[in-house]
């Protein structure tokens, strides 16, 4: 797979200690924001790979809609289960534009 980095949102759309979902190439990711940090998410709970889509998103914080699994915004990390931490894209901030690449870290990028 080739690493390309991608437009996803302006800055200042995201809102702070939240998140919101946005499509790009076809995929859905959630992007949040915690100050100047930024991440961006994979759709799949790590936890049995349901959709996050209409999990609640409140104060930093993520919860699943199946079984109620929370995970912090700030790193994917699961609060609440033992469980392992939400998929990651890499995401960079180039001229207050977010930018993406939709290989998740930890796969192998050519
Ligand atoms: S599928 Fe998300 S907590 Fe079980």
């Amino acid at each position: 797979m080739t690493m390309s980095w991608q437009v996803l949102i302006e800055l200042y759309q995201v809102p702070e200690r939240g998140g919101l979902w946005v499509t790009v190439e076809n995929t859905q990711v959630l992007v949040s924001r915690n100050g100047e940090e930024i991440n961006g998410f994979a759709m799949e709970c790590p936890h049995l790979g349901y959709s996050l889509e209409f999990g609640k998103i409140w104060d930093g914080e993520l919860t699943c809609p199946f079984h109620s699994y929370r995970f912090s915004l700030r790193d994917g990390h699961c609060l609440n289960a033992i469980c392992p931490d939400l998929i990651r894209y890499p995401v960079k901030i180039v001229d207050q534009q977010v930018l993406i690449n939709l290989t998740p870290q930890g796969e192998t990028q050519a």
